[in-house]
């Protein structure tokens, strides 16, 4: 694949791949997410409960965006929704709209019945949106957008048409909130293939230099954050949870998924702790009318 001929629905993980990983079961991953269902890095405050860590993660996102009454935001990757339903309660949004490749998840936000909240099953590839945006939020997507098989090249190329497309559904001035893991220490040669194969199929991590030149003329950054040791504790608290839950996690899922999500915990735990993973939080500003 050439920069000019790339399929950028072809480069990242298929719906099959997500599926694997996110359609396990509802009831599963309630055992261990707090009680948003938020599942990627908090923003730990000392004394912070995992949710209390959660929400804060929530709206530095929202601020970045400049969330406010009657805004119009987009939250790609998003998740069993406590995106959008933070943007709806809280901040008084006009509308929140979602994009997750998961049937169980969609199912999920639906039933919760939030006014303003729009869920679809459909990946940022071919999503066609009704209006621009106010502000546009992605946190843990980002990691699905590229295989494991791209070059450099082609990467960087997946992650403009991404960082293309939230320029294009942006009013100007307005800005793009994302929070991604990233290559640390580690290159994707160290990476387990246990991960690969198990717990995240067909997904490859970026690198920060491939962020910067995909998003190059199309967006500044504002801030840049690099909270690794909030995913190390993060993850602490997973594992805590479920551990604390296995029983009704074994009678859920089985014993072989219990015991293939504790190592995928400990793995991820150490990846971030020791700086072989990263965790970006980026204020990016859309540039240009
Ligand atoms: C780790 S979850 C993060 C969920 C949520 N943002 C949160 O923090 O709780 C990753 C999400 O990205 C979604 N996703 C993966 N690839 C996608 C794509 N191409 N377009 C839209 N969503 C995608 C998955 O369906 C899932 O909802």
């Amino acid at each position: 694949m050439t920069q000019a001929t790339l399929d950028c629905k072809a480069a990242g993980a298929s719906a099959h791949a997500i599926r694997h990983h996110y359609d396990l079961s509802n009831e599963f991953y309630a055992l261990w997410l707090d009680d948003t269902r938020t599942y990627s890095a908090a923003l730990w405050e000392p004394g912070d409960t995992l949710e209390q860590a959660q929400l804060r993660k929530l709206d530095h996102h929202a601020r970045n965006c400049a969330a406010g009454p009657g805004g119009h935001y987009l939250d790609i990757g998003c998740g069993w929704g406590s995106t959008l339903f933070r943007l709806m309660r809280t901040y008084g949004a006009g509308s929140a709209t979602g994009l997750t490749l998961s049937d169980a998840q969609a199912q999920y936000i639906e039933a919760q019945q939030v006014p303003g909240v729009t869920v679809k099953v459909q990946g940022w590839q071919v999503f066609d949106p009704p209006h621009p945006f106010d502000g546009i939020i992605s946190i843990g997507a980002f990691e699905h957008f590229a295989k494991p098989d791209l070059s450099d090249d082609d990467m960087v190329a997946a992650y403009r048409a991404f960082f293309a497309r939230c320029h294009a559904w942006l009013k100007p001035d307005c800005s793009l909130s994302l929070q991604t893991i990233a290559y640390g220490r580690a290159s994707r040669a160290d990476i387990n293939r246990f991960v690969l194969e198990q717990i995240f199929p067909e997904s490859d991590l970026p690198s920060l230099e491939q962020i910067v030149r995909a998003a190059k003329g199309l967006f500044e950054v504002v801030a840049l954050r690099n909270d690794r040791h909030h995913y190390a504790d993060t993850f602490r608290h997973w594992t805590a949870r479920l551990s604390g839950a296995r029983a009704q996690a074994v009678a859920l899922v089985g014993e072989d998924k219990v015991r293939t999500y504790q190592k995928y915990q400990g793995l991820f735990t150490i990846g971030f702790h020791t700086g072989a993973m990263d965790l970006y939080r980026l204020h990016l500003r859309r540039i240009g009318k």
